[in-house]
């Protein structure tokens, strides 16, 4: 563990330089399966046999499981199947989108809620905070998010856009957009974006985003993207008010898939989605947006803080909000709202 800004128990690591344990894993993992001696390693990496032994120990603390055998030495017989930050950041195609710090926690309430007050501490865009089970994770308008250990996603991104206030809406839509993208190789059909926030695949909820925003009068100091995905959480699992309603990918293909892949395809896709709006592209983001809702013309019911409206999807407006036809005709644009397809 090394030292942690928000007290509880965490790993955070910055896009480190190369310790005697990074070092030791990389060799291990470049073996794929085979032995590799203690001697080897010892005179590769000019430390000692005990200092290599001390750095197995670590590692298998860390939950990788590394087998040692007299005269043949230490084989890499598997990876955990935890966020750990190094496994995120192996193979990540980004230039900035987890490429700083990865927050990675055990177990928090809310890494939405993490992300706020490193955001609110000057923490710089770019930087993701992590947990494998969240206690009190956090859904729009209050509600909550399921969070079992080690089952699926539950990731916040810092970012700090150089844009007005009012294009803070594009967010979620061009976060929906990246969680779309990443998820279209896993599932069988593709899946299914309903305004604003929720992703569904055969009509279940799999992920939703929480987008929380800091403002200052004329400008925004930072958003943080909270995203929730189920991955591996079997049908089982879910508690009974949400279980006709949500879904994972396990649930879909039946099969567990890697975490760490699909987060690391996520922050792909959005690190490009996010370029797009930064230069001014927002068309580009609310076309590939329509695609995954294919909304024109559905009925709907949207419910809002006081009041129900009805009626039919025009389209999804430039800013970001929906557009909606009331039954006298009326078009009505939409800032926040529960839409419910009728
Ligand atoms: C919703 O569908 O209402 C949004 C759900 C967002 C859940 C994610 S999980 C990671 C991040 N931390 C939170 O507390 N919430 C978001």
């Amino acid at each position: 563990m090394e030292g942690c800004r928000l007290g509880a128990a965490c790993d955070f690591s910055r896009g480190m330089t190369m310790g005697g344990k990074e070092e030791l894993l990389e060799r291990l993992k470049k073996a794929e399966g085979h032995w590799v001696s203690g001697e080897m390693l010892s005179g590769k990496m000019s430390i000692t046999r005990t200092a290599v032994w001390k750095y197995i120990c670590k590692l298998r603390d860390e939950g990788y499981e590394i087998k040692s055998a007299p005269r043949k030495g230490y084989l890499l017989h598997r990876i955990p199947d935890r966020l750990l930050p190094r496994e995120v950041r192996s193979g990540l195609g980004t230039k900035a989108f987890g490429q700083g710090e990865i927050i990675h926690f055990s177990e928090t309430d809310s890494t939405n809620s993490r992300a706020k007050e490193l955001a609110g501490q000057g923490i710089p865009e770019g930087t993701i905070v992590l947990a494998e089970r969240q206690t009190g994770g956090r859904g729009r308008r209050g509600r909550s998010w399921f969070s079992p250990d080690g089952s699926g996603l539950y990731v916040s991104l810092i970012l700090r856009p150089e844009v007005v206030p009012a294009e803070a809406p594009m967010i979620t839509l061009m976060t929906a957009v990246a969680v779309c993208d990443a998820l279209v190789p896993y599932l069988p059909l593709p899946p299914r974006v309903k305004w604003p926030n929720d992703i569904l695949a055969g009509g279940r909820k799999i992920a939703g985003i929480l987008t929380e925003i800091s403002t200052e009068p004329d400008a925004i100091d930072y958003v943080v993207v909270g995203l929730g995905l189920n991955v591996n959480v079997p049908a089982r699992q879910f508690p009974k008010g949400i279980r006709d309603k949500a879904t994972s990918i396990l649930v879909e293909t039946g099969k567990t898939h890697s975490r760490a892949a699909i987060l690391r395809s996520f922050l792909e896709n959005l690190e490009r989605s996010y370029a797009l709006f930064r230069e001014g592209r927002v068309p580009l983001v609310l076309d590939r947006w329509r695609s995954y809702a294919g909304i024109s013309r559905q009925c709907v019911r949207v419910d809002q803080v006081g009041r129900v409206l009805t009626g039919e999807i025009q389209d999804i407006d430039e800013d970001g909000s929906l557009l909606l036809r009331d039954e006298r005709g009326h078009l009505h644009h939409i800032v926040s709202g529960d839409v419910y397809y009728l």
